[in-house]
Parts: C-alpha cells; sequence; structure tokens
C-alpha cells in the first residue's frame, strides 16, 4: 500500500492488531481508497540479544517492566521521517474533539503504543511527545487506545462521510451533546408495553421550529448528563 496523505506509523509490540476494526465500514472503505494508510513497527524487530528483550525492570524497584529507550529509539530512527508523535498512556491529556479535529490536519502521526508499566521517560523527553489518555481508566496496552484516537481521527478526514454536515451537528462540535433522533414507525410499542410516538414537532415540516427543538433538547441533555461540558458552553456563549 503507498502511503497517503494521512500516514500513521504505528509503533507496537502487537501489530497483528492492526488494522483490527479499522479495516471495516467506514475507516475500511477509506483504507482501500487510500484516504489514510499506516505502517505498524515492532520495536522487538530492533533488539539485537539472544532473546530479543524489549523491557527491563524499573529503577527505584516496583511492580512490571519499562519499555527500554534504546531499543525504542532504533525503531523511530527506523523511520524515514515520524512527524507528530503521540504516545498513549492514562496519564495523558484527555482526548477531546478538539484536538481529533487538530489531529486530523496532520499528514504523519506516529504513535507509541506502550505495554507493562510504561516507557522509559527519557525517550518520552527526548522525542517531545505528546501523551494523549482516551479516558480515566487503565486499559492493559495503549494499542486500543490508539485505535480509537485513529477512528475518531479518520472518520472526519475528506471524504470518509459523505455529508460534512454531519460533523457540525453531532455531539462535542458545538459544545452540546446530541439531540435525540427518531425514525418510522411514528408509532411503537416497546418491551415495557408503552406505545411511544415520534415528537410532533418534526414531522410538521416548520425547520426554524424543529432546530429549536433540537438545540432545547440538546441543552436539557448536557445540562443533566454533562454538568461540565454545560458549565463549559454557559462561560463560551457570553
Ligand atoms: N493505555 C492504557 N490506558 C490508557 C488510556 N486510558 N488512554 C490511553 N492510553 C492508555
Amino acid at each position: 500500500m503507498t502511503k497517503s496523505p494521512n500516514h500513521f506509523n504505528i509503533i507496537t509490540l502487537f501489530p497483528e492488531i492492526f488494522p483490527g476494526f479499522l479495516g471495516t465500514s467506514l475507516s475500511g472503505k477509506a483504507l482501500e481508497k487510500n484516504i489514510w494508510s499506516f505502517a505498524a513497527i515492532n520495536p522487538r524487530s530492533f533488539s539485537f540479544d539472544t532473546h530479543k528483550t524489549v523491557d527491563d525492570t524499573p529503577f527505584g524497584g516496583g511492580a512490571g517492566m519499562v519499555m527500554k529507550p534504546d531499543v525504542l529509539d532504533r525503531a523511530f530512527r527506523s523511520l524515514p521521517e515520524h512527524g507528530k508523535i503521540i504516545y498513549m498512556s492514562p496519564r495523558g491529556k484527555p482526548l477531546t474533539q478538539n484536538t481529533v479535529e487538530r489531529l486530523a490536519q496532520a499528514p504523519l502521526i506516529t504513535v507509541l503504543c506502550g505495554r507493562y508499566e510504561g516507557v522509559d521517560q527519557r525517550l518520552i523527553d527526548a522525542y517531545h511527545m505528546d501523551e494523549i489518555s482516551i479516558g480515566d481508566y487503565v486499559l492493559s496496552g495503549g494499542e486500543q487506545a490508539a485505535m480509537i484516537m485513529m477512528d475518531s481521527i479518520i472518520r472526519i478526514l475528506p471524504g470518509v462521510i459523505g455529508n460534512s454536515d454531519t460533523h457540525s451537528q453531532e455531539s462535542f462540535s458545538s459544545g452540546l451533546l446530541e439531540y435525540p433522533h427518531y425514525t418510522r414507525p411514528v408509532e411503537w410499542t416497546g418491551p415495557d408495553g408503552v406505545t411511544r410516538t415520534v415528537p410532533d414537532i418534526l414531522s410538521s415540516g416548520h425547520h426554524a421550529k424543529i432546530d429549536a427543538w433540537r438545540k432545547e433538547q440538546a441543552e436539557k441533555l448536557t445540562q443533566t448528563r454533562r454538568p461540565d461540558l454545560w458549565a463549559k458552553y454557559l462561560s463560551e456563549k457570553k
């Protein structure tokens, strides 16, 4: 596969994980169309001892193993260019839609996926890596986090989702959670025996009123579910 204008290098001990789910659905089609491309690089190929060691015990003691800076450095140096480097880590800056939009502008991103306890700090410092977290919980490796971050970037690349309106309407782009959606049938009886109908306003054909209703719904949802986003929304509206 030739390198596309949106290329990801992924440094991972488990290159076989990629493209994984990114090879299906929207991102899979975009991969076929070469809208994005990737190379998975295994640092183990750059370890030259008999056991192909990539990690070692932490100085100062403690549990787990730390990925070696010298071996990872050789993996980085094997790349013709590395572009922006992101280290997936639960202690990184939280991934937000703003960050995703910024990253979608970058032609080349190198993603470092950690396993074990983490990566020697000197490597992170030497390459001025951005550390990104996908949430306040700990995964068994950076690969899953990398794939989620990549998915959020890939889906907004030009040509991936046909209708660019879809982006501006969805959760976070406006600072609000998305309003509720309805489709046919107009009346539907659920497993609880209750018949629920689609709000009348949505079939009124009155676009201004529909927009106002959707905004009101989005505001209510945001206020109750995400007081943090609501406070930010209010302060930015002023
Ligand atoms: N690696 C392990 N947990 C992670 C998280 N929450 N975000 C990013 N990388 C991780």
